[in-house]
């Protein structure tokens, strides 16, 4: 009966991190630093939040779209961070965290045939739903541009078929964000295209110098993108599963269908709980901000001391080194320093095939983790 299962649905793989993951845990006294998720509790606050939320028996479905306090919430929080400006009534879906805040995305407007591109290496969650739509994915290869796509390498990639454009920045795994200049060429190149861009600004409270921008806050764009958003990484909520999906209300009006159909709606008691984050903890990120940012000027320090070619990162909460002076796929080398050293890194290669020969490194730790871990990744490179 296997071949009769949906050929996409075959056709794509467990996730590279995962995979990574699951080997990792079958080695003792290994320092992991390969987890995507911010490693502070989620504010006292907003747990307390989602218990009274319980209390109160808020228990059952909400409005498909979220509940219109935590829309409202969540239109005000974006006005006044980046300027971005959406109807809380037609222009917002909470979701079911940002993973399938994309998944109804890209579902709403993509059809067998169409492109989507991607700048990489890139967050591994895009290309499976851009197959499971029969659409393909891609790739802009951004190694020789700090990671960075920009309007030129754009260009070069955009046919007929091309539908969507995803803009992953502040990046995983790179760190790399994007500047409101180069945006604005972007948003100039696609001034006369019918190109939708799909703009994943989920680490968007994590920018360490300068200021988050939006392409959907340029003349033009907002029509043409969707922004996906949430409290996973800001308000280090990632198992509560509260994203945030902005568009024109034309858009929206359709993928509140998927949505629908897909989940109902997003966990009422979470919803509460992100409404205190979004409202009385709309700061929240600021404290645990500085912290990765001391993680981030460490682990860099201590990279470039070890020789490593890195780009410096200006948010999130990874580092993406080049270790291919070490002639090892970036598999092999992973999986040597976990049996070797006891560190767990995770290999490019699970952030598409342009990420191969790096390794992403995340600082979502202790200082005392991240120091051991150094210690031990220098005492490794010594020996190879
Ligand atoms: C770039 C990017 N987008 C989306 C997600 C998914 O976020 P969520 O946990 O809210 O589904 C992640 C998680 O690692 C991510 O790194």
């Amino acid at each position: 009966m296997e071949h009769l299962i949906n050929q996409h649905v075959r056709g794509i793989e467990i996730s590279g991190i995962r995979k990574f993951f699951n080997l990792v845990a079958q080695y003792e006294d290994v320092i992991s630093l390969t987890i995507g998720q911010p490693d502070f509790p989620t504010p006292t606050h907003v747990k307390t939040a989602g218990i009274q939320a319980i209390q109160d028996n808020q228990t059952s479905y909400t409005h498909n779209a979220g509940i219109p306090e935590l829309r409202k919430a969540a239109a005000s929080f974006v006005e006044k961070k980046y300027g971005l400006n959406y109807n809380p009534d037609s222009e917002i879906i909470v979701s079911t965290g940002a993973s399938q805040g994309i998944d109804i995305t890209f579902r709403t407007i993509l059809e067998p045939g169409t492109e989507v591109i991607l700048p990489g290496p890139v967050y591994p969650g895009y290309e499976p739903i851009i197959k499971l739509c029969g659409a393909t994915p891609v790739y802009v290869d951004t190694r020789e541009t700090d990671f960075l796509l920009n309007a030129e390498l754009l260009e070069k990639h955009i046919t007929e078929k091309t539908r969507c454009i995803v803009l992953p920045y502040p990046s995983n795994p790179t760190g790399a964000t994007l500047s409101k200049d180069e945006l604005h060429k972007v948003a100039t190149l696609l001034e006369d295209k019918n190109i939708f861009v799909m703009s994943d600004e989920i680490y968007s409270e994590l920018v360490f110098n300068g200021e988050h921008s939006s392409i959907a806050t340029l003349p033009g764009m907002k029509k043409k993108t969707i922004v996906i958003n949430g409290v996973s990484k800001s308000h280090s909520m990632t198992g509560w599963r509260i994203g945030l999906v902005f568009g024109p209300e034309y858009l929206m009006k359709q993928m509140l269908k998927v949505h629908q159909y897909n989940v109902s709606c997003a966990t009422s008691i979470s919803q509460y709980a992100a409404l205190e984050a979004l409202t009385i903890g709309s700061n929240d990120a600021e404290p645990m901000k500085v912290q990765y940012q001391e993680r981030m000027e460490y682990v860099y320090e201590r990279l470039v001391k070890l020789g490593l070619e890195v780009v410096k990162p200006n948010g999130a909460f990874y580092l993406f080194p080049s270790i291919k002076k070490y002639n090892l796929s970036s598999f092999d080398f992973a999986l040597k320093m976990v049996e070797e050293a006891g560190v767990a890194v995770v290999p490019g290669s699970a952030f598409s095939p342009l990420g191969e020969g790096y390794v992403r490194i995340s600082y979502a730790y202790t200082m005392e983790t991240l120091e051991l871990a150094m210690d031990r990744m220098e005492a490794f490179l010594e020996t190879i």
